[in-house]
């Protein structure tokens, strides 16, 4: 019963797009709030915003909070922060690298494939991991021991996410444009990682 009212919901849902993750019908509305997380936390009318940079972070980052709230699972919500950031701006590549025992591992990403695995240490993303610091590189080929995932890449930022003192993920941002990211990126981005809670 409750399979083929969910069902049934989520066909109109997707034909009058209602589900903004905030705003519902009254189809929706009538569903217990449990079942109407699954519904309604969708990204299809994100809000893609003109304007400065800061102007772009601004509108991004609560509608980002709104994808997020009330989901407690990490890859659910990571994967909906990069798909967002990628939407607004454009970046070549979005994602995030998990830290797994002695490695960085490929986590939820926007753009080209990308290596699976990076020691500490090795790379922008390990040696933002080591240092436990956000590195903005203004020119990759540049950066001694850069890896290349991708030859169009051409400045990038990687910021850590860190919890309990620890260095639990990092986020990674590659552009195709030289010097593209700056204190601002770094500002909210650094913002951005510190939202999601970690198990
Ligand atoms: N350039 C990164 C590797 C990851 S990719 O860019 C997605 C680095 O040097 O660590």
């Amino acid at each position: 019963m409750m399979l083929r009212e969910t069902r049934d919901v989520n066909r109109e849902s997707l034909t009058t797009r209602v589900c903004s993750g905030l705003q519902m019908n009254g189809n929706v509305s009538r569903l217990r709030s449990h079942d109407s997380r699954y519904l309604c936390n969708m990204a299809e009318d994100l809000q893609i915003t003109a304007g400065t940079k800061t102007e772009q972070y601004q509108a991004l980052v609560p509608q980002i909070k709104a994808l997020m709230e009330g989901e407690s699972d990490l890859i659910a919500n990571l994967a909906n922060m990069v798909a967002a950031l990628k939407e607004q701006f454009g970046w070549l590549w979005t994602g995030f690298y998990l830290v797994k025992n002695d490695e960085l591992v490929l986590g939820p990403f926007q753009g080209p494939v990308a290596c699976t695995r990076i020691k500490k240490g090795r790379g922008v993303c390990g040696s933002s991991w080591q240092q436990a610091k956000t590195l903005v590189v203004p020119d990759v080929e540049k950066f001694p021991g850069h890896i290349a995932c991708s030859s169009a890449s051409r400045s990038e930022i990687v910021i850590p996410v860190i919890r309990n003192s620890e260095v639990v993920a990092v986020l990674d941002v590659d552009s195709i444009q030289l010097d593209h990211f700056d204190t601002i990126d770094q500002q909210y981005l650094e913002h951005l990682v510190a939202l999601p809670s970690f198990p």
